[in-house]
């Protein structure tokens, strides 16, 4: 079984696939996170992340000289880097507003797409896949999709508890990045749309687990 959950950036997309996974007893896989693992790849070789000097050969060959593999789990993903004969764990550094400002530029590279898609199509499914495009591009046989959409409001007031930054600033920050992310960002045809302004995390986790037919929820 596979469960694609999707949304706009700070909808609540990794913690409702994350909550859904743990339910499930499956796995979750952040895609979002492998593109936030190249693009801190490419900062780190120094590279330009502006769209129109950003190259895919320059950073795919980084990704090539240090690897990078997601470790998917029900409670959290963490990423890890291979560099210099050593295994680390670079998931504390993938969550900046510098990363932020750099991602939607890697992930507007087709070649940096398929990098990220080969990774996640060699995960054995049952599990839970959370990003953009997961129930479009990725795995479109999927049996269950959802698309998580909230205000530009709401989603900056999020992300403010999460890095104290500054609430228009964030919210404008969102707003650029919306604007780069929509290429990939369309609901499938057979998603269930939620907005998840007005809900609290456990109600969608709920929403999402009522239209699950194995879902088993005890309580
Ligand atoms: O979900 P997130 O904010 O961690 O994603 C980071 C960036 O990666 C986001 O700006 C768009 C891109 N992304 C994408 O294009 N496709 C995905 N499936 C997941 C993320």
């Amino acid at each position: 079984m596979i469960v694609t959950i999707d949304g706009v950036a700070a909808s609540g997309k990794s913690s409702v696939a994350s909550g859904v996974a743990q339910r499930l007893g499956v796995p979750y896989l952040s895609s979002g996170l492998l593109y936030r693992a190249a693009t801190y790849s490419g900062l780190n070789a120094g590279l330009s992340m502006a769209s129109s000097s950003l190259k895919a050969p320059a950073l795919l060959a980084q990704l090539e000289r240090f690897p990078v593999q997601l470790q998917p789990e029900a409670g959290g993903n963490r990423v890890y880097q291979q560099r210099a004969g050593e295994r680390q764990d670079i998931t504390p550094f993938l969550h900046t507003s510098t990363i932020d400002a750099g991602v939607s530029a890697v992930a507007q590279l087709p070649q940096l797409r398929e990098w990220v898609n080969a990774q996640l199509r060699t995960l054995p499914a049952p599990f839970v896949a959370e990003g953009r495009d997961m129930g479009t591009a990725v795995f479109p046989q999927a049996e269950y999709k959802f698309f998580l959409v909230a205000s530009p409001r709401v989603r900056a007031e999020r992300r403010v508890k999460e890095r104290r930054d500054e609430l228009d600033a964030v919210e404008a920050a969102l707003l650029v990045r919306d604007l780069h992310d929509q290429k990939q960002s369309a609901p499938a045809p057979d998603a269930v749309v939620i907005d998840t302004g007005e809900l609290g995390l456990e109600e969608v986790i709920a929403r999402v687990m009522a239209t699950l037919p194995l879902a088993v929820d005890s309580e």
